[in-house]
Parts: C-alpha cells; structure tokens; sequence
C-alpha cells in the first residue's frame, strides 16, 4: 500500500507542484489547506489540488483558534521581533503544523509535507512543532529535493501534467497572508536600497494617501483580550477584520526591515499589520496605566524573547509555554479602554481609562487640589541615595 502525506497546501504554485511530485513518487497525498483569513480556499485551489492528483482536499477554518490562541496571546507580551514585525506567518505555522499531525492521525497518515524552501524560517516552525507533537512521523520538505531550479521550470511541470495554474494572477512578490498580518518579499525587494513600489502593499494605503480627516477609534480590552470597538462587542475575528479595514484606510500598520532570519541570512521584509498595529499601541497603553512600574518594566523585558521564541518555531517549547504563564498572570487587570486617533499612517493614544487604573490625579497634580506630601520626599531621597554617597568622586 502507498504511504499517505498530507501536505499542507496553499493552492499556489509550490504546493501544488508539490502534491504532483509526491504522488509520482508514490504517495498517496491529502491536502489539507488551512483557512486563517488568508481570503476564502477557494473552489478553484480545491479542484487545482485535485487536478495535481490530490486524493482528498480537507479545509479548516481555524480563523477563530488563530486570533484567539496565537494572536491574543502574542499581543498580551508584546511579541514584535527585532522591533518591527508582529509576526503574523510566523503565528500561523505552530497552528497550522498542529492541525497537519492532527489530520494525519485521523487518516493514519506516516507522513506530513510542506511547500516551503530551505532557507526560510517556515520549515522550520513546521518541522519542529510536528516533530514536538509527534517525532514519529515523517516528514517531506519537497521544495528542497525537487530538481527545479526556476519557477518557470515549476510552470511547465505544472502546464506537462495539466494542472490549473493561474499564471496572470501571478504577483512578482512571495506573499503570505492571514488575519493579522501580510508578509510580503522577493522580486524588487531584495534590493535593500530600493523602496518598496506602490504595487507592493496589499491592502494598506500609502498614508499620503490616505483619507484626508483622521478617525477616532475606543478599543476595550477585558483582562487583556480586546472586546470592543466603539463600544460595540465583536468577537475576535470580526475585531480584527474591522480594525484591519479602519487601519488600512488610514495608511497604518506598514513595516519594511532588514530581518534575521533563523538560518542566519538577512532577508528584506515588508510587512502589513493594520489591526495589530493599533491593538498594540492601545495594548501597551493600557498597561501602562494599570501596571505596577516593577511588574510593567519586568513585562517589557520578557517582550522580546517572547517575540524569539515565535519567530523561531518554538511555540510549543516549555520556555515559551512558561512565559504564556507569565503573560496570563499579569493581564488580570488589564481591563479599560483606549482611545486612539488614526491619521495618515500616524496611530496615537489620545486617552485611557481602567477601573484598575493606578493614576491618581489628587497625586499627580500641580494645582491646588495637590494631596501628595512633598515634604516626605526629602527623607525619601536621603535614604534612597544613602548608599551612593561619595562614590562618584
Ligand atoms: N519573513 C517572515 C517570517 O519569517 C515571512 C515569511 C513569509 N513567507 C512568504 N512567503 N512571504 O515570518
């Protein structure tokens, strides 16, 4: 009997040469693709995997599970690595690995494949997050064995073997998508010099371009996990999908860095993360004013492991599962609600409010109302400087 590999398949080029050149081999190959707000699967990428000889197409829409286990958490520590990217694909692979190896056992499948290439970081969340949930099984990586040294090669191995390639459609960028995010490289870009060309972004107006009055948006967080828009509950997909339209009207949640990635190259990245963009701002904002200084300041400390942890694969990893610990823990008070004011690619706190909050203006205020001691602050500054005494002459 063939093996059987389910593959996890996007419907683009890649993928589906790749469910050809798995069953030439021999296997019997399942796609399996996942829906994490990349756009619909649509009919068309379900009969192209059929047409390359797919025995069966399985779709998930795992848009809920996404924002609400991987999207909200990440936003919880402040996950940005190296300062600029708020890791929208590199949240989808534990995800979508987990639900491959979940998929595989229904079927008793020996295998899972992948579509991605030898020098990105996409092998590497898949591999090691299936490997974490089940070491047994196999897994194929054909785009690093595969014979073909161009895409125009891929094409007509497609075009031989008479599946559906919609080359038209065809954008000179390697782009990946989901609800919170779009990472986009290659073609132009991989001139670090030059700037991204108009056609690059996906959905994010150039902020130059954008609409000519800003918008004013109150996002409410409950113990952390934003609720509403305007005072309007959604639940999290619906959230995000609003907050990537408002953002992305108003030019916001751009990014274009020089990343490193996990193999040990630099890659040049341009990403689009309207929704996340502002989540995060209204996010750390909030913190900011329930927070105690120790316990805010100690937060931002873990905020950038966090972030090596996702982008690197190890989301399954008990380092990264003790911090979500962490994470949880100090989002207890985390409830109040933000306003920011969005305007041309500028996303600006402009008020918060917490029923936790720890600002107290009878403390804070230089009028007449003022309730601090300020005559305690003399001792305070004694003993508090005590041990510095003399020490920098
Ligand atoms: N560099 C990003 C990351 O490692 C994005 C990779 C996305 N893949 C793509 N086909 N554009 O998370």
């Amino acid at each position: 009997m063939n093996r059987t590999v389910v593959l996890a398949y996007s419907g683009g080029l890649d993928t589906s040469v790749c469910v050809k050149w798995l069953t030439e081999r021999g296997s019997r190959v399942v796609a399996f693709m996942a829906d994490v707000g990349q756009g619909d699967p649509s009919a068309k990428a379900i009969a192209r995997a059929k047409a390359a000889g797919a025995s069966r197409v399985i779709v998930r829409d795992l848009r809920r599970e996404f924002v609400a286990d991987y999207c909200w958490p990440a936003l919880q520590a402040h996950a940005v690595y190296e300062g600029k990217y708020l890791l929208a694909t590199a949240l989808s692979r534990p995800l979508i690995a987990a639900h491959l190896v979940d998929v595989a056992h229904r079927l008793g499948a020996t295998a899972v494949a992948h579509g991605c290439t030898g020098k990105g970081n996409d092998q590497v969340r898949f591999e090691v997050t299936v490997r974490t949930l089940d070491p047994r099984l196999e897994i194929v990586a054909p785009v690093r064995e595969w014979e073909f040294k161009s895409r125009e090669e891929e094409i007509d191995y497609a075009k031989r073997h008479r599946i559906p390639i919609d080359i038209s459609k065809r954008s000179p960028y390697s782009i990946d998508q989901n609800l919170w995010g779009t990472s986009i490289e290659s073609g132009v870009l991989e001139d670090p010099q030059a700037e991204p060309p108009a056609d690059t972004y996906r959905s994010i107006r150039a902020p130059e371009r954008a609409k000519g009055a800003p918008a004013y948006v109150t996002v409410a967080f409950s113990r952390g996990v934003p609720t509403r828009l305007n005072g309007t509950a959604h639940a999290p997909v619906a959230l995000v999908e609003r907050l990537n339209r408002l953002g992305a009207a108003h030019g916001i949640g751009r990014s274009d860095l020089i990343e490193s990635r996990v193999v040990g190259i630099k890659s040049r990245e341009v990403y689009e993360a309207p929704a996340g963009t502002i989540l995060f701002e209204a996010h750390q904002e909030l913190e900011r004013l329930v927070l105690d200084r120790e316990l805010l300041q100690f937060k931002q400390g873990v905020a950038g492991d966090y972030a090596r942890l996702v982008y690197a694969g190890l989301w399954l990893t008990p380092l990264k599962r003790a911090l979500d610990a962490f994470v949880r823990q100090t989002q207890r008070r985390v409830t109040g609600t933000v306003r920011l004011k969005l305007f041309k690619g500028s996303c600006r706190v402009v008020g918060r409010s917490s029923p936790y909050s720890l600002y107290r203006e009878r403390l804070a205020t230089y009028s007449a109302r003022d309730a601090f001691d300020q005559r305690a602050a003399e001792g305070f500054i004694k003993l508090y400087g005590l041990p510095y005494e003399g020490s920098g002459k």
